[in-house]
């Protein structure tokens, strides 16, 4: 399974990958614009391993999430690059605004567009799962 990860360095995201890479054999490209909350310290354990890519990008830039897609071709998205600490929000919402709303509409679109040029049996094998928090 080919698996595109966003926010494959924070907390949550780079469990996963750990997992992905190390459990279930899967093929991972992570994305991450590397805020304050990611770290590639968390990935140090797959580092250099050849199943994972790191691209340092922002999802809310259109034009790399379609290169993204267009060159890794994944099978599954997990999306979790966000403003995630909620209490930040308080004194600035703009980055909330621009990542959780603008980000987020932009890697569906991207989505969406590679999904378009998928077969009918990639299509019916895509998923994309967005993990968001309630608070
Ligand atoms: N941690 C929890 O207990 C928990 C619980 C429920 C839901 N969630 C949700 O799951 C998701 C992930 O949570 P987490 O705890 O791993 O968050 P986190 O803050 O640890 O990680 C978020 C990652 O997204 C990256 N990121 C931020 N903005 C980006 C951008 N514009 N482009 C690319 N990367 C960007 C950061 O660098 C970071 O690595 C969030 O939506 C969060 O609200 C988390």
């Amino acid at each position: 399974m080919r698996v595109l990860v966003t926010g494959g360095a924070g907390f949550i995201g780079s469990a996963l990958v750990r997992h992905l890479i190390r459990d279930k054999g899967d093929t991972v490209l992570t994305v991450d614009k590397l805020t304050y909350a990611g770290s590639l310290r968390s990935l140090r354990d797959i580092a250099g391993r050849p199943e994972h890519t790191f691209v340092l990008a922002d999802i809310c830039d259109r034009c790399a999430m379609d290169n993204i897609f267009a060159s890794f071709r994944p099978d599954k998205v997990v999306h979790l690059a966000a403003e995630s600490h909620v209490d930040r929000s308080i004194s600035d919402a703009e980055d909330f605004m621009r990542t959780n709303v603008m980000g987020t509409y932009s890697l569906l679109e991207a989505a969406r567009t590679y999904y378009d040029n998928l077969s009918r049996h990639d299509q019916e094998r895509f998923r994309f799962l967005h993990a968001i928090s309630r608070s």
